[in-house]
């Protein structure tokens, strides 16, 4: 595992990082570009695996041959299996959840689930509500997926709205969400160790 090591006597995490944008300069995709930096920086066993979901086809359960996935969504899953912990940053699209994200949400749940019961954190570089209802319908997604979300901090960017907070490339310039990214990936990584030192027999 690259990157630095695990705080004391703590397990070193992966986190699966998705972008539910696949727009070149993504302000959400540059949101994981920060996150990993500041995990390389700051944040001890916790590291960012960026998983890109651009190759995924459209889910078509035709495509499902003797219990088998294509290529790309075998790849897809085995990645989101091997993960500890999940981050999420997406756009919200027409108030809802992004066709990429939720296709690969859906590709992630078919038999057997690839999500369950693991932590997740959720970013959203948006319009005017800064993403906040998106966030919301993926949280009620996880409810079927097993996924459990941190539920603080909350960070819903209004990523239009002046002072600018991403370069033209996508790159977070703004200090204040920098720090919010902070403390997001260390309530990710608290919960992270909180649910995988649960005792065996806790269900
Ligand atoms: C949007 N956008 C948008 N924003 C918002 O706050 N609420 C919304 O319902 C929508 N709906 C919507 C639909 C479609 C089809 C597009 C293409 C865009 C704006 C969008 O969230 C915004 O441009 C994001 O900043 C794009 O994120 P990336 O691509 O920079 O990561």
């Amino acid at each position: 595992m690259e990157g630095s090591t695990a705080p004391e006597g703590k397990a070193a995490l992966t986190v699966v990082a998705i972008s539910g944008s696949l727009r070149r300069g993504s302000a959400n995709t540059g949101l994981i570009r920060a996150a990993k930096e500041i995990c390389e920086e700051s944040i001890p066993g916790l590291h960012i695996n960026h998983v890109d979901i651009s190759d995924l086809p459209l889910l078509n359960t035709d495509l499902e041959i003797d219990g088998g996935f294509p290529p790309a969504v075998e790849a897809f899953r085995a990645k989101v299996r091997a993960a500890d912990c999940f981050l999420f940053a997406s756009p919200e699209y027409n108030y809802s959840i992004s066709g990429p994200l939720k296709n690969a949400l859906d590709w992630g749940s078919r038999p057997s689930n690839c999500w369950g019961d693991r932590a997740a954190a959720i970013l959203s570089a948006s319009g005017g509500s800064g993403g906040s209802r998106m966030q919301y319908h993926v949280r009620q997604v996880g409810v079927f997926l097993d996924i459990h979300f941190i539920n603080k901090p909350e960070v819903f960017i209004k990523a239009y709205q002046p002072p600018s907070k991403f370069d033209s490339n996508g790159n977070l310039i703004d200090p204040e969400i920098k720090e919010q990214l902070r403390e997001t990936l260390l309530s990710l990584q608290a919960l992270s160790l909180r649910l995988q030192s649960k005792p065996a027999n806790s269900g």
